[in-house]
């Protein structure tokens, strides 16, 4: 009783500037109203981007340039674009997304793909350079618009 007493006395306590930390961060970022599908599809390619990353990561460690170059060609550079095309059927993440949104998606697969060229090189200091350049592309997207 006299913990419980204690406990609702420092609640109350809680000054005011406090209380406003607690509130949640405020969100500016677009909403982009999507379909099931393209929402879905868009979230298994985002999904496969932090993997194929991730996979880059270890390779780039291990001085596996091409193996990283593969990866990067493969699931984000340009030789990923329209890979939904069957399944979408027109209706394709892509088609959704506003102007800017779309740019920074190309941006992306034109990121990863000069990431694979310069990999190949075998030069690491460069792959990394590349590599973040490829991640800013994530980061620029992430913090504009989101789907939900
Ligand atoms: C064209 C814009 C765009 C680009 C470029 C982009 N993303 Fe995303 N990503 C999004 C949006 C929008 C969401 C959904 C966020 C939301 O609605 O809350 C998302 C969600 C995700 C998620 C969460 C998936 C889940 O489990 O729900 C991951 C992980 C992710 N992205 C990784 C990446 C990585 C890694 C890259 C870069 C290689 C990347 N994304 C590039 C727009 C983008």
């Amino acid at each position: 009783m006299y913990r419980t007493f204690i406990a609702f006395t420092v609640i109350l306590a809680v000054p005011p500037a406090l209380a406003e930390s607690l509130a949640p961060p405020q969100d500016a970022r677009q909403l982009v109203n999507m379909p099931d599908l393209p929402r879905s599809l868009m979230r298994a390619d985002m999904q496969d981007h932090l993997a194929a990353l991730n996979e880059i990561i270890g390779d780039l460690a291990e001085n596996k340039f091409a193996a990283a170059a593969e990866t990067a060609e493969k699931r984000m550079g340009q030789s990923s674009m329209g890979k939904h095309t069957y399944l979408a059927r027109g209706q394709g993440p892509g088609r959704f997304m506003p102007d800017t949104m779309r740019q920074m998606g190309w941006n992306m697969h034109d990121a990863a793909s000069e990431f694979a060229r310069v990999a190949k090189s075998g030069d690491q200091a460069k792959a990394l350079a590349a590599l973040q350049q490829l991640t800013t592309s994530c980061v620029a997207c992430h913090m504009s618009f989101r789907t939900r």
